[in-house]
């Protein structure tokens, strides 16, 4: 399905991801309209800058109602509940009975989701239909505007990324780097995507006919921990990351391995398949 260039697609909460995705927006012709509350830049030509605070419930009588497309890309101010409410399920409340949705010709609502939704830390695979119980506000809170989506009756896809990591964003490559590093004795599988992966996904979600409701958005090799470390210093020439008793299986992010079957079945070309292939392109860039 072709983007329309007269039919803007309105990304909220225009940060890493999403000024990622409007660069690639205005790259194939599509207008859209950029939201956060403050621009540090400029968004990319062919985006309109909306300066605006979704807790504003004001904002919402505010927003433009020419859009084909709204990208839902806000994160939480605090790690609090009370912050993971306000971001992901008030927000998207009121987005979801705003004129801008009802007055809008809009196709469809795609949703940043994590893999925080799930509970699982003893290593299993997980999918789109795996139980989710997570322990954590995170997660629930998260769940908690997958289901408002959901039953809005809104086309809505909800994406479950893992950790975003890409230029600017790459905490394990500087650790390495620094001599500050450590695994656990027990291992910790870890997932990740790329941000131009995530930012190459949404827009592709975008041309999809028919898309799945829900898409679990990781790379192809969840990786244990220390395998990551040790490939990142061989390939930085830093020594190897130490050893910690504190280290944990149910570290951040869990211990569970998160297909991406149904992201590659839809047709998408990951970047950035693994790992080796994204830090590799950061290591050559100098980051
Ligand atoms: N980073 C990860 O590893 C990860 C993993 C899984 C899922 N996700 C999800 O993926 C999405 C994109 O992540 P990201 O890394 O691109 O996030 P990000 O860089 O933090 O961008 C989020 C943007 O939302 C804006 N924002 C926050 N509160 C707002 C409000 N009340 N009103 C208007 N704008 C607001 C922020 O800009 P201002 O502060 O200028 O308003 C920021 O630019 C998020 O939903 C995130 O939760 C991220």
């Amino acid at each position: 399905m072709p983007l329309d260039p007269h039919s803007p697609v309105l990304v909220l909460g225009a940060g890493y991801v999403g000024e990622a995705l409007l660069q690639r927006l205005a790259d194939v012709g599509c207008p859209s309209y950029a939201l956060r509350r403050r621009f540090e830049q400029p968004p990319p030509a062919g985006a309109r800058a909306i300066t605006a605070d979704l807790n504003d419930p004001g904002t919402f009588a505010e927003l433009p109602r020419d859009l084909r497309f709204i990208v839902y890309l806000l994160s939480p101010d605090a790690s609090t509940d009370h912050a993971y409410r306000a971001a992901y399920v008030t927000g998207l409340e009121r987005l979801l009975a705003s004129e801008a949705v009802r007055s809008s010709p809009v196709e469809r609502i795609l949703f940043a989701s994590s893999t925080a939704v799930y509970g699982q830390t003893d290593g299993s695979l997980v999918d789109e239909q795996s139980p989710t119980e997570p322990e954590g506000f995170a997660g629930r809170r998260l769940l908690q505007a997958e289901a408002a989506l959901r039953a809005s009756g809104v086309p809505a896809v909800s994406v479950r990324f893992a950790g975003i990591y890409g230029p600017g964003r790459q905490r394990l490559l500087t650790s390495v780097r620094e001599g500050t590093a450590s695994v656990g004795p027990r291992p910790h599988i870890t997932n990740r995507i790329h941000r131009d992966d995530c930012a190459g996904f949404l827009l592709h979600l975008m041309q999809l006919e028919r898309p799945e409701p829900l898409y679990v958005g990781v790379d192809d090799e969840p990786s244990d921990l220390r395998s990551v470390l040790e490939w990142l210093a061989q390939m930085l020439g830093a020594p190897p990351p130490r050893m910690s008793d504190a280290g944990s299986a149910r570290g951040r992010g869990g211990n569970k391995r998160c297909s991406n079957r149904r992201l590659r079945a839809s047709g998408y070309e990951l970047a950035y398949p693994t790992f080796r292939e994204g830090y590799g392109a950061l290591i050559r860039a100098g980051a």
